[in-house]
């Protein structure tokens, strides 16, 4: 597919009104979608998001031999009985990181598989040796050489896991690999994202035995086959923070529809300890800014503690609130990479290591800069949206992995934003 070279162009100064709904969550379908690998029958996926990874998730998928089918622009149909494939070559793998759950499906389901080593968003290293031990311990043979990952089991028996790390990615894998494994498999000190949660109850609502998900230790009884039939995934926790920092930072009053507030809890107490207003509903938040912000201090963790892909959105807003705040990195090796870009735009930012000293500013002033990720990328867009002038953001294809028509949802807010395609 040939990529557009395209901008995203922000005017600035616009208090954010009005409602939004947010999209289905990108970490959970980057990982249901290539479990329905393991379903024997037919499976129809619902609140999809329409993003680029989960395109590039689609074409893998195909490339298998899945049948796969947009019923319409959020929900997947997913066949996954011809898939006679158990390679993903390195050009489709790069694009995401996600891809590494075609080693826990493929693995499950044939016993086998050789999946390139992922791309996606660059933290400094990005291991992935906790989702092999686990492997490991269910009886497959792991290698890896020329930047391919090649696993393979005679059987597969259940087992007990400790992960060293609570790694997301690893706690999925697992679970995809010992859904049909004999036995029972017991992971402990597992992650307790929303998403994890959202990919066992899709195993388990196509037949799967998986209970725990959402707490420390997830016990899984492997189970014969998996059935086909109907999931609607979760809003996306991420999306839905974005546009709550972006309202509070614009001193707006916006209606986030379609989230579950709990998943945002540890957003919203820090939106409140900032000086927002967040008034929550049974499905919907309100933020109202009153553009008396001050400072605090955040470090990011596994859920339920602040999120790492809130970071880069928080810092931005901190960046014009009054006082100096901290925010720490618990997660990533090194995710700070766009202060760099709001330091173009006036913010006074001073990063050592897993730190970043935040010196509130009265204001921020537009300027070109770089989407140096994709939740970098949505920090330049609320950046954008603060700033004084015009920002012009270039290298959106990261914002465009994982937040759907971003710039629409923000004009239907009021935003003076657009996308404009580059002369070259
Ligand atoms: N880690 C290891 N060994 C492993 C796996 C992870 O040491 O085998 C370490 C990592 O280096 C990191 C920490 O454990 O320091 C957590 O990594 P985790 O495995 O949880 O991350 P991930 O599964 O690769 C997912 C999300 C990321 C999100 C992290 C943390 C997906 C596709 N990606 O990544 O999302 O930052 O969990 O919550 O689910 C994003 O959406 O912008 C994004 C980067």
């Amino acid at each position: 597919m040939i990529y557009i070279l395209e901008k995203i162009v922000v005017r600035g100064g616009v208090r954010l009104s009005g409602e939004v709904t947010v999209s289905g969550a990108k970490n959970a379908a980057v990982a249901i979608i290539p479990a329905a690998i393991l379903v024997d029958g037919e499976c129809i996926i619902e609140n999809v998001p329409d993003i680029r990874d989960v395109q590039v998730i689609v074409e893998i998928l195909e490339h298998l031999g899945a049948k796969v089918e947009f019923v319409d622009r959020h929900t997947l149909k997913i066949d996954s009985s011809k898939v006679d494939k158990q390679t993903a070559p390195y050009e489709m793998v790069r694009k995401m990181r996600a891809s590494y759950y075609l080693l826990g499906a493929l693995l499950g389901r044939f016993k086998k598989a050789d999946v390139a080593l992922p791309g996606g968003c660059n933290f400094g290293l990005r291991p992935i040796d906790q989702h092999l031990k686990g492997f490991s311990a269910l009886g497959s043979e792991n290698t890896v050489e020329s930047g391919i990952v090649r696993v393979s089991a005679e059987k597969l028996e259940g087992a007990s896991i400790y992960l060293d790390v609570v790694s997301v990615g690893a706690t999925i894998n697992i679970m995809l690999v010992a859904t049909l494994a004999h036995g029972t498999t017991i992971i402990e000190n597992v992650a307790k994202e929303p998403h994890i949660v959202d990919v066992a109850n899709f195993l388990n609502s196509m037949g799967a035995n998986i209970k725990g998900a959402g707490t420390d230790v997830i016990k899984i009884n492997g189970v014969e086959r998996l059935k086909g039939g109907f999931y609607s995934i979760i809003p996306d926790q991420i999306e839905a923070g974005t546009f709550m920092v972006a309202a509070a930072a614009t001193g707006g009053d916006v209606l986030v529809k379609n989230v579950i507030p709990k998943h945002m809890e540890s957003v919203s107490a820090k939106l409140e300890e900032i000086g927002a207003e967040v008034i929550e509903y049974d499905d919907s938040i309100r933020v109202i800014g009153n553009g008396n912000l001050k400072k605090v201090n955040i470090k990011t963790l596994p859920y339920p503690g602040f999120p790492t892909d809130m970071q880069p959105q928080i810092v931005t807003l901190l960046s014009i609130c009054k006082g100096t705040s901290i925010v720490t990195e618990g997660v990533w090796e090194s995710r700070f990479q766009y202060v760099g870009e709001l330091l173009r735009l006036g913010a006074n930012i001073r990063v050592d290591s897993q730190t970043a000293t935040v010196n509130g500013v009265e204001k921020l002033k537009g300027a070109p800069v770089t989407a140096t990720d994709l939740r970098g990328g949505a920090g330049m867009v609320i950046a954008g949206l603060i700033a004084e002038g015009e920002t012009e953001i270039s290298d959106i294809k990261h914002i465009d992995r994982g937040y759907e028509k971003m710039e629409e949802k923000f004009r239907q807010l009021g935003a003076d934003i657009r996308r404009v395609t580059c002369p070259e």
